[in-house]
């Protein structure tokens, strides 16, 4: 497998980029300089972690001392569910690069196709109930339009979405061909149907929780109940872990990698951020890859269902066609 995805016009996407979403300030500035030491360039954040200040300084700290040059990053943002209409497009994507200090993204991507209220200030709109605010009057083409055209301002190099789902992915398509699609993928939600599909029109996926996101299932395990199994101990991860001298993460990222998608894992500890990018002297063979593949469990492996954001399943482009309960 290549170390990036070439994508259109010859920019490289780095196959593995640092993901970091629920990382607070002080922390993910200590990871993202750990990463850039072990050798990440591709850094996803979006405008809902509110992050985004944190990483743009870690990045300036480098960049401005040319420890790395800016067009050497690959930088991902994303568009925030209350700025999913056109007309605010524009003003979140400025809002964006001011706080990364950036002149231009490398990614913009819409980070969900259902939509919050657009309420300044706040980019979780809440109900006194405790329900989202929810904007049930999305018109996912023409936000996706207003996306395409902020490329005309040089500012942006590549549109695209995450957690659409097919049907909507192929709508998109029918506009313009978003750059990437990025998704929660790994052992236990392989996503086949998917990632046929996205390769069929020609659309690269990102994996997002590649290691099965434990804070987000830790978190929904104790509201629902329901069990998460661990990625990293399960048995057949550990003992091809076993087999190749590695960890269990790098197994499950090798994995990905080796059906030829990106990934974005996350970590705050430096050991384990360069673990997940030493990815590349080791390979599966076809039967640890056909084990590896039985694991999977369906839509019974999602995790990221968004049943966090209450009454969300309303909204006319919810993606996804049940909680997974
Ligand atoms: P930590 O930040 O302490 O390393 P995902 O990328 O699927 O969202 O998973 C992130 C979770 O996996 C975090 O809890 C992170 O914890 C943990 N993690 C990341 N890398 C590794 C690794 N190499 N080995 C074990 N756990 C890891």
């Amino acid at each position: 497998s290549s170390e990036y995805i070439v994508l259109k016009g010859g920019d490289k996407m780095p196959r593995i980029g640092f993901g970091t979403w629920q990382a607070s300030d002080e922390v993910l500035e200590n990871a993202v300089d750990a990463a850039l030491v072990a050798g990440y360039r591709h850094f996803d954040t979006a405008r809902a972690y509110e992050n985004e200040a944190a990483l743009g300084r870690a990045l300036r700290r480098w960049t401005g001392s040319s420890l790395a040059k800016r067009k050497e990053l690959f930088i991902v943002t994303k568009l925030p569910p209350g700025g999913n209409r056109p007309e605010l497009v524009p003003e979140y994507f400025n809002s964006s690069l001011k706080d990364l200090g950036l002149e231009y993204l490398d990614m913009y991507l819409m980070h969900t196709p259902f939509a919050f209220e657009h309420v300044p200030g706040d980019l979780h709109p809440k109900n006194s109930d405790g329900s989202m605010k929810v904007d049930f009057t999305t018109d996912l083409i023409a936000v996706w339009k207003s996306m395409c055209k902020l490329k005309e301002s040089g500012r942006v190099r590549h549109v695209g979405v995450s957690n659409v789902n097919e049907e909507q992915l192929t709508r998109l398509c029918s506009v313009q061909k978003p750059a990437c699609l990025q998704i929660e993928v790994h052992a236990l939600f392989q996503q086949n149907h998917m990632v046929a599909a996205a390769n069929k029109l020609g659309v690269p996926i990102v994996a997002y929780s590649p290691l099965g996101s434990k804070a987000l299932a830790d978190a929904l395990a104790a509201k629902t109940g329901r069990e998460y199994p661990d990625l990293l101990t399960l048995p057949t991860v550990q003992s091809i872990a076993q087999a190749h001298g590695r960890t269990p993460a790098q197994v499950l990222l090798r994995y990905t990698l080796q059906r030829g998608l990106a990934a974005i894992p996350k970590s705050t500890n430096p050991r384990r951020i360069k673990q997940n990018i030493s990815l590349w002297d080791f390979a599966l063979s076809q039967t640890e890859m056909a084990e590896l593949a039985a694991l999977d469990r369906g839509e019974h492996g999602r995790i990221c269902d968004f049943s966090f954001f209450v009454g969300i399943e309303k909204h006319p482009e919810f993606p996804f066609k049940k909680y997974t309960k």
